[in-house]
């Protein structure tokens, strides 16, 4: 075990369906998405650019002319999950020579052209900042040469490009707020694969949420890798100094969570990631304002010992941290928090480790991301520091702190019952046709009886019992 989630949002490794566009060009396309949310949200994109060059998507990669895998970098682990992947695809290309197959996202950025020559089955590499050049890569890849673009962008952010919604409930969304990420946490790929952080126009991201809602989406969720640490000063790279004048133009992550917040009150809007180094309380109070921003916080902690923290380079010691989480509790009472925790980091003594269990006690999470420290090439931590804390024992400690994150999470469930919870409803539930399932504003799964109600509905629900991780009861 090297990774646990209390919670899984996004769907791996699934097939990303698009409707089939009037302009086909009567080619088919397999497109696969692996790792956070964010390429996810990126996959819509790549979906919209071919979507407008004919492309047709495929449940059947061995029916595809195309298999794009959008990839995630983040861990040895799911770089693992990637090439095995390809070794699949292998028996399409087996039967299909002409099959075109794509590497695109994190680790395509990671390796660059070295992708070619580890994987030979590989035909195209293209980085997180140009999918705009698919189309002219495919073309290049149809005359059976190899193609690269990993290329990455001080500017670019899609702002201009409908996503094509992929997999959806019609109900939820992402909109990208942010790209790159300029932090450097001693562990993280991130900054290698994703470049430089940039902002989007908010006048386009509140264009979207609005048109989102307009369709019928009733919940969009932002996404950033810092999204506290969103300003739009017209674009470009983020400012590292602005002047009063550009300070009085821009538009700060609270400014922009009111925008989205105004365009109807039956939009839900969420947000992911915080970053304590960077939440001030005007967010904490733009949130306790609107009743429609959801009173959920993810706010990874990554470890409870500052040692361990400096070391990671996240900028706050742990009382920092504790003194944030004092402020959720304070403006927003009933706000759920999540977090990220990397145990076994770099020479992290039994002593530390407890530290990262004492504050769990203290916060009592309610939801949780866990995982065991992986070596990324390049990182700050690959360069400095010996990775040292042996396999076993940071198996044992994940399951330690995963243990203790499911007693919390109960725990969390057991307080919402006896209570009505508005939900927004998002579809039918996993275990019965008869029952629908959505969640409440602290983004906790509830469930209950379907009678008249769809997707899209806002129901209350008397909480009456629970799961460790779902609240089940009816609509009063
Ligand atoms: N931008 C977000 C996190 C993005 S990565 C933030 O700053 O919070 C998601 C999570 O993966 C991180 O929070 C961290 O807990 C985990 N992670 C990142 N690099 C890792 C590594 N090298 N080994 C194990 N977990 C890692
Ligand atoms: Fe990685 Fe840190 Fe940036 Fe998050 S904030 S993406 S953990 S470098
Ligand atoms: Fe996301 Fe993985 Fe890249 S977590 S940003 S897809 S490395």
């Amino acid at each position: 075990m090297n990774e646990s989630k209390v919670i899984d949002e996004t769907k791996q490794g699934e097939a990303l369906m698009v409707e089939k566009p009037e302009n086909s060009n009567g080619k088919k396309l397999f497109l696969e998405s692996y790792g956070c949310a964010m390429n996810f949200s990126d996959s819509e994109i790549v979906a919209s650019i071919l979507k407008d060059k004919g492309f047709e998507t495929t449940k059947d990669f061995f029916e595809a002319d195309v298999i794009f895998v959008n990839t995630c970098a983040i861990r040895e682990g799911a770089e693992q999950r990637v090439r095995q992947r390809l070794n699949e695809y292998k028996k399409a290309k087996k039967t299909n020579p002409d099959l075109i197959v794509g590497v695109l996202g994190c680790m395509a950025e990671r390796l660059k052209s070295k992708f070619l020559e580890e994987e030979k089955l590989v035909d195209i590499v293209v980085g997180p900042d140009a999918y705009r050049s698919l189309p002219e890569l495919i073309e290049i890849a149809e005359t059976g040469q190899k193609a690269v673009n990993v290329l990455l962008s001080k500017e670019e952010t899609y702002a201009d490009i409908a996503p094509v919604r992929l997999g959806s409930n019609g109900v939820t969304a992402f909109i990208s707020i942010t790209r790159g990420c300029d932090n450097m946490c001693a562990f993280c790929v991130v900054p290698f694969t994703r470049g430089r952080e940039r902002s989007r126009d908010p006048e386009t991201i509140v264009q979207e949420a609005n048109d989102l809602f307009n369709q019928g989406y009733r919940e969009v969720t932002l996404l950033g890798q810092n999204v506290d640490s969103y300003l739009w000063t017209g674009g470009g790279l983020k400012k590292e100094n602005p002047t009063e004048d550009e300070l009085k133009n821009a538009t700060t992550f609270a400014q922009l969570l009111e925008k989205v917040a105004l365009v109807n009150p039956n939009l839900r809007v969420r947000f992911s990631t915080s970053h304590p180094k960077d939440m001030t309380d005007d967010v904490l109070y733009t949130i306790a304002k609107h009743e429609n921003i959801c009173n959920y916080i993810h706010l990874p902690v990554q470890s409870g010992n500052s040692r361990i923290l400096e070391m990671m380079n996240r900028g706050y010691t742990r009382e920092w941290y504790l003194s944030r989480i004092e402020s959720i509790r304070k403006i927003i009472p009933d706000c759920a928090i999540s977090m990220d925790i990397i145990t076994g980091f770099c020479s992290e003594t039994e002593e530390e480790h407890q530290d990262t269990l004492s504050l769990m006690e203290q916060v009592k999470y309610d939801f949780g991301y866990m995982f065991a420290y992986s070596e990324r090439p390049k990182t700050l931590a690959e360069r400095k520091y010996k990775d040292d804390v042996p396999a076993d024992i940071k198996s044992r400690r994940l399951a330690e702190i995963v243990d203790l994150q499911l007693k919390h999470s109960a725990e969390r469930t057991k307080q919402g019952l006896g209570k009505v919870h508005r939900v927004l409803v998002e579809g039918v539930s996993k275990k019965s046709k008869e029952q629908l399932f959505g969640r409440n504003s602290q983004s906790l799964v509830v469930v209950f009886p379907k009678e008249n109600y769809k997707p899209g509905d806002y129901v209350n629900v008397l909480a009456e019992e629970c799961t460790g991780a779902t609240l089940i009861g009816k609509v009063v």
